[in-house]
């Protein structure tokens, strides 16, 4: 069995804006048995049919995420994908220049672009594709990214380190969406903030709004903004305006 243990990251260098200082994130990765479980190919192929049915097999999604990564840009601009823009419309209303922000699920780095136009954070980005990511570092707005597994909790981040989280599009492929939110509470600061989407049907199957309750019950968050459902990618055939999404703001305490 192969797998791969997810630990690259360029944390500890600081690297210039203009993403001159471009890092080879695929050559750098590290191999171990940990983590994500080989899987088979066929099952990788079958799993991403269709966008619409999504996965939670952590290898598949890298797979997925990786062959798509030159192209994602324009795919999602000619799907209208608005939700990163959205975030950051969002979330700069509470932060200010110089807060820090954990992308999560950062792929390309779309939500990093679109939150430069608001303010100057320091952004870093944690992420299962290796491809997404070195694209995302091409961009030049993240000051850290990482290679990492979101369903391998706790995520490698010393607690308290941020003022926001932002995880756009990624909730459809967490099997455990509580076990993820609660380290990312973790990783938020009390008083900090947590935005994150969810698609409108898998919110009904996995139960968001008894989700949301539930930590607000265990003093964990309180919930600031659950929007309207809109469409998600309304000019993509199969999500059209069938399949919406619904964002979240939430308090950390
Ligand atoms: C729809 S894309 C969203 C990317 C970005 N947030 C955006 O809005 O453009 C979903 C992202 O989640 C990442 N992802 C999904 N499951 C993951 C996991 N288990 N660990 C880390 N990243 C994951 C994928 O690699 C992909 O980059």
């Amino acid at each position: 069995m192969c797998a791969v243990r997810l630990e690259y990251s360029f944390c500890g260098l600081r690297k210039p804006r203009n993403g001159a200082h471009n890092i080879g994130i695929r050559e750098r990765f590290m191999l171990s048995d940990a983590t994500i479980k080989e899987s088979n190919i066929t099952d990788i192929k079958r799993g991403f049919n269709s966008l619409k049915n999504g996965s939670t097999n952590s290898k598949a999604i890298a797979t997925y995420y990786d062959e798509w990564a030159e192209t994602y840009d324009a795919t999602l601009k000619n799907w209208d994908y608005q939700a990163p823009y959205e975030a950051a419309a969002t979330l700069c209303e509470y932060l200010k220049s110089g807060d820090n922000i954990l992308d999560v699920g950062c792929g390309t780095g779309m939500f990093a672009m679109a939150m430069s136009r608001h303010l100057d954070c320091r952004i870093e980005g944690i992420d299962v594709s290796a491809a997404s990511l070195e694209i995302a570092d091409k961009k030049g707005k993240y000051d850290c990214l990482q290679r990492y597994d979101l369903q391998a909790t706790p995520l490698p981040i010393t607690e308290n380190a941020f003022a926001a989280v932002a995880c756009v599009g990624v909730m459809t492929y967490i099997e455990d969406a509580a076990d993820l939110l609660a380290d990312l509470c973790r990783v938020t600061r009390p008083g900090g903030y947590i935005l994150f989407t969810q698609r409108d049907d898998r919110w009904v199957e996995k139960n968001f709004d008894s989700l949301i309750s539930s930590f607000e019950e265990r003093k964990l968050w309180v919930p600031l903004k659950v929007s309207s459902a809109k469409p998600y990618l309304p000019k993509n055939d199969d999500f059209s305006d069938r399949i919406q999404v619904i964002q979240v703001l939430c308090q950390v305490i």
